[in-house]
């Protein structure tokens, strides 16, 4: 099984990943965790740009897109697709849904579409459902605080992208939406009741 989660920044992302893996491991399952970008060499590449996106020099969004298409290739053939093949339940952290939600407060949402239009669809598609304030409220405790005030616009933004997003792939794949308003302790609750269906 090939699980996406995705969520903006704050969402809780990588604390419900670690008890997403603690429930399927209890059910049997032999999970491979990874992330976008990778820890791989194209994943580098990306983190590069990322630093660099502050300068706005022209067509940086662009390149930025399509060095996280190309990780996310690498991704595929270097790390999923091997793990599945060894009928391993793939977790990723964060997927091309990123791309789209992301990189096209910048650039087209069909041309980010189509130059990821290789990335095979995972099974199921976890969405950390959370308000936009709660997880500015999250950032602001943990990082610095002027920056994140700058950022609620774009997270604002970035949220709406996710859910036109589920929209459009809701008939495709499985979605699963997780509350990430929940406070950590009842993460787990809210995995089992969504997850005991599905498997
Ligand atoms: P993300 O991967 O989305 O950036 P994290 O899981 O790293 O989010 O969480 C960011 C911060 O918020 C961490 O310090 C974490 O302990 C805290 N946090 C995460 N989930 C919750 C939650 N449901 N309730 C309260 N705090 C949370
Ligand atoms: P990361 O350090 O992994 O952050 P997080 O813990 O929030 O996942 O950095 C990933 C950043 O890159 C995050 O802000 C989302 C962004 N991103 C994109 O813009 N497009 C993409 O395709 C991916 C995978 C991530």
């Amino acid at each position: 099984m090939f699980i996406a989660v995705e969520g903006i920044d704050g969402s809780g992302k990588s604390t419900t990943i670690r008890e997403l893996k603690r429930y399927l491991e209890s059910k049997g399952h032999a999970v491979y965790l990874t992330s976008e970008p990778t820890a791989l060499a194209t994943g580098k590449i990306v983190r590069n740009f990322l630093s660099e996106t502050n300068g706005d020099t022209p067509l940086i969004h662009e390149m930025l897109a399509l060095a996280f298409a190309a990780d996310r290739i690498n991704h595929l053939r270097e790390e999923i697709w091997p793990a599945l093949r060894k009928k391993q339940t793939v977790i990723t952290d964060r997927y091309f849904f990123s791309s789209i939600a992301y990189q096209s407060l910048n650039v087209s949402y069909e041309w980010v579409k189509g130059i990821n239009r290789f990335a095979t669809l995972p099974d199921v598609l976890v969405f950390i459902d959370v308000k936009v304030d709660k997880a500015v409220e999250r950032l602001t405790k943990f990082r610095n605080s002027t920056e994140i005030y700058e950022k609620r616009e774009l997270l604002q933004q970035i949220d709406r992208n996710y859910r036109e997003v589920i929209k459009e792939f809701e008939d495709k794949l499985k979605v699963i939406c997780l509350d990430g308003n929940l406070e950590i302790g009842e993460i787990y609750g809210d995995i089992e009741k969504k997850f005991s269906q599905l498997l």
